[in-house]
């Protein structure tokens, strides 16, 4: 019904992410002849990346709020911290970096870089909110590009919200941030992918558990891709196909009007802890 307001409870809306993000899953016959793991992550590219915010550190919003809640000087847990990309480049105010992530090689490629640095480094191999209980309480929490990975949505918020003394800070792409691909599913496989969960639904559920969230948003700092190349080679990842498979990918997309790729839009969303 137009105008009405429809207000759901946590609970409810934790379901609604669960089942929304479930719907990305790879059909099981497309997924059976994937080369390599459609999902996966190169430590290699997150490592160029945050090199790349260490050259030039980013200014937007999610800087911004870090900086206010660590002031001259203060702890940071970065949960899915990769090789560090938006927690290493605020290196002169952490008096403490904890890092959680499940891959080994991206804390290997963090750990190179914070000691070049200095900075002090504590780091979980684990996954959120698994190793939650071995964590200690830090002044402020980033956590980055990982809530599209989270099918317990709350039970991850909650747990953030638990290990911060002053402040909880995360950041995610608009949609999905496999969504520019639908048109090569579409063309390779004819499979259609969904468009929910966006960040509007984490801010929802967010706000439902009872946090005073804020949020901002904005054009991505970063190209995702430096080329045609680059992206067709990601594509044949994401989308199940052989990499001997790249040029005729390139060439799709360019049919396709896939390229130059406009940029994602970026959503800062952050809240006072209520510890
Ligand atoms: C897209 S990368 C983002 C890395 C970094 N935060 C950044 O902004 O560059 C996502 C990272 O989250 C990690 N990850 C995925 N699920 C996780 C979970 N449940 N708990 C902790 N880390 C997770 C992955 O291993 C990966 O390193």
């Amino acid at each position: 019904m137009r105008g009405m307001l429809i207000c759901m409870d946590a609970e409810e809306l934790a379901v609604r992410w669960r089942e929304r993000l479930d719907s990305w899953a790879i059909p099981p016959e497309i997924m059976a002849r994937a080369p390599v793991d459609p999902w996966g992550h190169s430590p290699a590219r997150f490592a160029t990346r945050t090199d790349k915010a260490l050259e030039v550190p980013d200014d937007g919003p999610t800087t911004t709020r870090l900086v206010e809640a660590l002031g001259e000087h203060g702890s940071l847990l970065d949960v899915g911290v990769g090789t560090g990309a938006s927690s290493l480049p605020l290196h002169e105010r952490i008096s403490t970096l904890y890092a959680v992530d499940p891959s080994a090689g991206m804390l290997e490629e963090l750990t190179l870089r914070a000691d070049k640095l200095g900075v002090p480094l504590t780091a979980f191999e684990g996954r959120w909110p698994d190793v939650a209980d071995q964590v200690p309480v830090a002044d402020v929490v980033i956590c980055a590009h990982v809530i599209y990975n989270v099918p317990d949505l709350a039970g991850f918020l909650r747990a953030l919200d638990a290990h911060a003394g002053r402040r909880v800070v995360l950041e995610l792409a608009h949609r999905h941030p496999m969504s520019w691909m639908a048109p090569l599913w579409g063309h390779f496989h004819g499979v259609d992918r969904p468009v929910r969960p966006v960040a509007e639904d984490c801010v929802a559920l967010a706000a439902a558990l009872g946090y005073a969230v804020q949020v901002e948003e904005r054009e991505a700092p970063l190209e995702r891709f430096n080329s045609l190349q680059e992206l067709a080679e990601s594509a044949c990842q994401r989308i199940c196909l052989d990499p001997a498979r790249a040029d005729e990918v390139g060439a799709t997309a360019l049919e396709l009007g896939m390229w130059p790729l406009p940029r994602e839009r970026w959503v800062t969303i952050w809240w006072e802890s209520r510890r």
